[in-house]
């Protein structure tokens, strides 16, 4: 309330530069940003239903397991201290794990199915209790439908059957969207391999 009560014009004076400050935010919007030529505009999407962009991809981890060389796409790069990870349950929970990926990210289910992106970075495990994970990656696009990176990141917090991470950046086709990923899992197989499904929802684009 203090807040709103700041910028709320309380004379004619003021209620006037109120609308030429707004209306010059409005033209910065506009202008847009060169791109290969053409100009694009920034798009705020007006409500939650109606993301300017939103697509679904599949993203497949192969965690390194000792042989399994040729087909690993991730690796633990941090063992999890025992004493640690074992401490509130005997299994287990992986707790102070790094783990680094150069994944791939389908639009479709298979694994074997068309590549649309990489997902490059890296998950650790957060909690002695539970497993319970935080996430960083860019989806790096270099296909015929797209080229650049979005941003992602958040805590992913594994007991929710679905989680939202935030997009907080990106480039090329993706110059500075902003948006949601909600993210469950969709398959693993043992501690080897994992598959997340990815709704991508974009609320800022420049199109
Ligand atoms: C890797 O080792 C596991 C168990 O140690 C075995 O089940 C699996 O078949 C092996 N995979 C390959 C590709 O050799
Ligand atoms: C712990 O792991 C063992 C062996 O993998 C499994 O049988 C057991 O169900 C697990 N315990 C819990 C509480 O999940
Ligand atoms: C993108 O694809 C082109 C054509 O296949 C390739 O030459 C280029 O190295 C790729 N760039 C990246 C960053 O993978
Ligand atoms: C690679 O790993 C995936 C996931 O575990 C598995 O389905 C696939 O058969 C493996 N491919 C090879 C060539 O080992």
């Amino acid at each position: 309330m203090q807040g709103l009560a700041i910028i709320k014009p309380s004379s004619k004076l003021q209620l006037s530069s109120f609308i030429l400050v707004a209306a010059a935010i409005m033209l910065l919007g506009l202008a847009g940003v060169a791109h290969g030529g053409g100009r694009r505009r920034l798009v705020v999407s007006g409500s939650e239903d109606e993301p300017c962009k939103k697509m679904t991809v599949y993203y497949h981890d192969i965690l390194y397991s000792g042989n399994n060389t040729a087909n690993a796409t991730s690796a633990a790069v941090t063992k999890p201290a025992a004493a640690l990870s074992t401490s509130h349950w005997k299994n287990g929970t992986y707790f102070g794990k790094l783990v680094v990926f150069d994944d791939l990210v389908t639009e479709e289910q298979a694994l074997s199915s068309e590549p649309v992106a990489r997902a490059q970075g890296f998950y650790f495990y957060d909690r002695k209790e539970r497993y319970n994970a935080w996430l960083a990656f860019s989806l790096v696009f270099n296909s015929t439908a797209y080229t650049g990176t979005l941003n992602l990141l958040g805590a992913d917090l594994m007991a929710e059957k679905t989680r939202d991470i935030s997009v907080v950046g990106g480039t090329g086709d993706f110059f500075m969207s902003r948006g949601v990923a909600t993210l469950s899992l969709n398959a693993y197989e043992g501690t080897v391999y994992f598959r997340l499904k990815m709704d991508i929802k974009l609320y800022e684009c420049y199109v």
